[in-house]
């Protein structure tokens, strides 16, 4: 039976969070990263939560849309205004895959690996997608907003117009999840990463992601505005920044693009 988002059952599930008192539930709107940047301009708090069944214009890395039906997926955005430099807003998308990750692996059982740098991938299938836009002021964050786009209790199928090949939890575990629970689990994990982000205890939540990642040991191809990089994945630093070695033996340091494999 297909469940609704709730609200109130979003609310009692998060208890005390800082997420709790700023959920901003929609039915249908353009996309919620967009309304979440409309609000962070007009002032609204830290820990603003926008949450939508359905996006008429939702967005993807690289002017890409992100296409899901109304009433299977989660699609939300968090808006937070930490006390952060300008260089670790990806360890913010970092802790988001690993909060989501985790939750998914509690209620369906499933091994999600985070391919770098934002999406969400079981085997060579996409899952999820990490949509991560900010303001800095001064070298630090003035507002980072993080959407995330997770498929759930859809099945996708040919003809969906994606380009890439899409999965849900559903479609790989016959298991259909509560979205209310699901994203209840995900704030609450992204919250306690969070604080520990903020105080600079970063050591288990680097090994984490690192542990987690689908291209480290790999030999990549990555595409970025003005060049194509080719190496073996080594490491994603503590900044989120992918660290490449070519085949001189050079370390190379990237800090986004769109990422191929190679076999
Ligand atoms: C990507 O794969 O390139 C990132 C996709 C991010 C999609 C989510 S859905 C919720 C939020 N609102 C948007 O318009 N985009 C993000």
């Amino acid at each position: 039976m297909k469940e609704f988002l709730d609200q109130a059952a979003i609310i009692k599930g998060l208890g005390k969070s800082v997420f709790s008192g700023n959920l901003i539930f929609h039915k249908r709107i353009d996309s919620t990263n967009t309304h979440a940047k409309e609000l962070a301009l007009k002032g609204a708090p830290h820990g603003t939560v926008v949450l939508a069944e359905e996006q008429t214009a939702g967005k993807g890395r690289l002017d890409r849309k992100w296409l899901s039906p109304g009433h299977e997926n989660l699609l939300f955005t968090i808006l937070l205004k930490p006390t952060l430099k300008a260089e670790n807003i990806f360890t913010l998308t970092m802790i988001l895959a690993v909060s989501a990750i985790d939750t998914i692996k509690e209620m369906a059982g499933l091994n999600v690996l985070i391919k770098w740098p934002n999406d969400l991938y079981i085997n060579i299938k996409k899952l999820a997608g990490i949509l991560t836009e900010f303001s800095i002021k001064d070298g630090f964050v003035e507002y980072v907003i993080i959407g995330l786009g997770l498929n759930v209790n859809w099945m996708p199928g040919q003809g969906d117009g994606l380009l890439y090949d899409a999965t849900s939890i559903l479609a790989e575990s016959g298991i259909r999840v509560s979205r209310n629970e699901l994203l209840t689990g995900i704030l609450k994990r992204f919250e306690i990463s969070y604080e520990a982000v903020i105080a600079c205890k970063m050591e288990g939540l680097h090994s984490r992601w690192n542990e987690l990642s689908l291209v480290i040991g790999r030999d990549v191809e990555i595409i970025s505005i003005d060049e194509v990089i080719r190496g073996k994945a080594i490491a994603i630093d503590r900044e989120g920044a992918l660290i490449l070695e070519n085949n001189r033996g050079e370390e190379i340091r990237v800090l986004s693009g769109d990422v191929s494999l190679r076999f």
